[in-house]
């Protein structure tokens, strides 16, 4: 218990040295701005509250801007955990944080909050529009704001690739509320399928879940439904037995971005149960209420009946996404994947707007989707808001410069501090920073049983590992990454909960 719980924190304190994570610390020892500068501060709009945002709020100097988060759900979600939400392995509160509690700095610094979906950018007048899409509606139910710096991280939508009939009938795996929906569903399935005189076919049909999509979601989900399988389900329900996973992928392979010497471990792992199916170089290609229809590569189409569908076949832009790229222009904007940025994350065409995470794409570097990536594009955000107010604000008072100290309130009412009316000084600091670069610590999935894989890929090698061992990596990774210790009690308390007493498998 020592050993591990040493491990545990040296492991801690290597990754906060590594992504320079001393927030509270490095907070002390920075330029304050003056009571008069602070009417001034230049107004910094975030969108979204998930890694990208997240970590960059997390770094930013509240009291050098005026900023502002904007997101329909007023939470952070740790998304690397989710896929135990479905079967009840961790409950999904245990794996947010409000995103309030990070607003709040010291009485001077907040940062305000407001739970909306921003749903149009003009980058022309730099102003927002947002709107209140939870149930509970005011007088007051849209506004517009006005920003110096907008920060787009609202992340990714569901790739349907618009096959007809997923949105309607298939379950995601990116928000909470997805979990329920998921879990709810698989015990619907079996209760459904216990009725007397329920005909053969339709208990087939029912206890078919389907997963497709075989990237790490639709993964960890069959390796998570199986666990929930063979631990809980089959000692509750006696048709469980007839329980039926298929994992359905277009390629020839599932988890292509990981080594070979995964791939074919994964595979073989799942294909050794006796209720899980994988269909690789098969394509859903159509989806009805109660049938998926599928394409293999001879081009045959088959329909497959299903009781629970779940679809994780990868990321498309936000809506919001393409509205900017469109009033950006798609001479500019011209990647499908998301909104075209610098190196140092300045939206490409527009002035004063910036993308990080799923929702962006350096065409020269481009990076994974993941939180990985997302929340060190969102700390270096941070840091370089930081410096480039401090810098532009400390030479300010140096050198009293003649230009900046002209601009009156009039003509100038939003900075003056991190001042962005003359471009080119503007562009000036930003060119002598040091541009993002991303440190892969390495990729880790669960893969049922008590079994996790991981790659670690250097200059000139690829390290793998798989099974018990890496498990215990993949859960101490993520348990050190979970953002408070009120969430790493609550996910200890489940994982225990979980493997003393199980699943629950009520419908509640
Ligand atoms: P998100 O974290 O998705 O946050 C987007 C935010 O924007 C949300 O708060 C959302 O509510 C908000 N938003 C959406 N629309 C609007 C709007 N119109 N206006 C304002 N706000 C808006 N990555 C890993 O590195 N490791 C893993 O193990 C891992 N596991 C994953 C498991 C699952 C099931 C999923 C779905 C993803 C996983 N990922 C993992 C990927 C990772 O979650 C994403 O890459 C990461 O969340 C991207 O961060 P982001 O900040 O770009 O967006
Ligand atoms: P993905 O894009 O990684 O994989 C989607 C898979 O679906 C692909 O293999 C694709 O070939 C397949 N597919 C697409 N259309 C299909 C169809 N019609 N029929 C059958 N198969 C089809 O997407 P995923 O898994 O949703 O992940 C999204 C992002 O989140 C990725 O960037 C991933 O790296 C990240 N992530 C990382 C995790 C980790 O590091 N452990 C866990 C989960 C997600």
């Amino acid at each position: 218990g020592g050993l591990a719980a040493a491990g545990l924190g040296s492991f801690w304190l290597i990754d906060m040295i590594v992504n320079d994570d001393f927030d509270s610390v490095s907070d002390k020892f920075r330029t304050r701005l003056p009571e008069s500068e602070r009417k001034n501060r230049p107004k910094v709009v975030l969108l979204g509250s998930g890694w990208g945002t997240l970590c960059m709020l997390r770094k930013l100097h509240t009291d050098m801007f005026d900023v502002t988060i904007i997101s329909p759900r007023n939470y952070f979600l740790f998304t690397p955990l989710l896929v135990g939400g479905t079967t009840g392995s961790i409950e999904v509160r245990s794996i947010i944080e409000p995103i309030r509690k990070y607003c709040k700095r010291s009485d001077a610094n907040e940062a305000t909050f407001y739970e909306a979906e921003c749903i149009s950018v003009d980058p022309v007048k730099k102003t927002i529009r947002c709107v209140d899409n939870s149930a509970v509606k005011g007088e007051v139910s849209e506004f517009d704001l006005q920003y110096d710096h907008l920060v787009v991280g609202v992340g990714a939508d569901n790739q349907t690739f618009n096959i007809p009939g997923v949105r309607e009938n298939a379950c995601f795996l990116k928000e909470f509320n997805d979990t329920r929906v998921i879990r709810d569903k698989i015990i619907d399935c079996l209760e459904t399928a216990s009725y007397p005189s329920q005909p053969e076919k339709e208990i087939d049909r029912l206890l078919n879940f389907v997963v497709v999509g075989g990237g790490p979601s639709g993964v960890e989900f069959t390796a998570e439904l199986n666990d929930f399988l063979q631990s809980d389900l089959l000692k509750n329900y006696p048709l469980a037995k007839r329980i039926k996973v298929t994992l359905v992928e277009a390629l020839p392979h599932i988890l292509t971005v990981f080594d070979k010497k995964i791939i074919d471990h994964v595979e073989k792992r799942l294909r050794s149960s006796e209720n899980t199916r994988i269909w690789t170089k098969t394509a859903v290609v159509g989806v009805k209420e109660k049938d998926i229809i599928v394409r293999n590569e001879k081009k045959e189409e088959t329909n497959v009946p299903y009781g629970l569908l779940v679809w994780a076949t990868g990321n498309a832009p936000r809506k919001l996404t393409t509205q900017l790229i469109q009033a950006i222009g798609t001479n500019v904007q011209n990647n499908r994947r998301g909104l075209v940025i610098d190196d140092y994350f300045r939206v490409a065409g527009a002035d004063g707007i910036w993308a990080i995470g799923d929702a962006s794409i350096n065409p020269s570097k481009p990076l994974a989707q993941t939180a990985q990536v997302a929340s060190q594009q969102g700390r270096y955000l941070g840091r370089l808001f930081n410096d480039l107010a401090e810098e532009m604000y400390n030479e300010k008072i140096k050198s009293k410069d003649q230009k900046l100290e002209q601009v009156t309130q009039e003509q100038q009412p939003t900075s003056t501090v991190f001042q962005t009316t003359t471009n080119k000084s503007f562009d000036s600091f930003i060119k002598s920073q040091p541009v993002f670069k991303y440190r892969h610590m390495g990729t880790l999935a669960y893969v049922g049983d008590h079994q996790a894989v991981a790659e670690f890929k250097g200059d000139h090698s690829t390290t793998t590992s798989e099974g018990y061992i890496t498990y215990y990596l993949w859960r101490s990774v993520y348990f050190t990454k979970l953002l408070s210790i009120r969430n790493r009690t609550l996910v200890v308390f489940d994982w225990a909960k979980s493997a003393i007493f199980g699943r629950d498998i009520s419908r509640a």
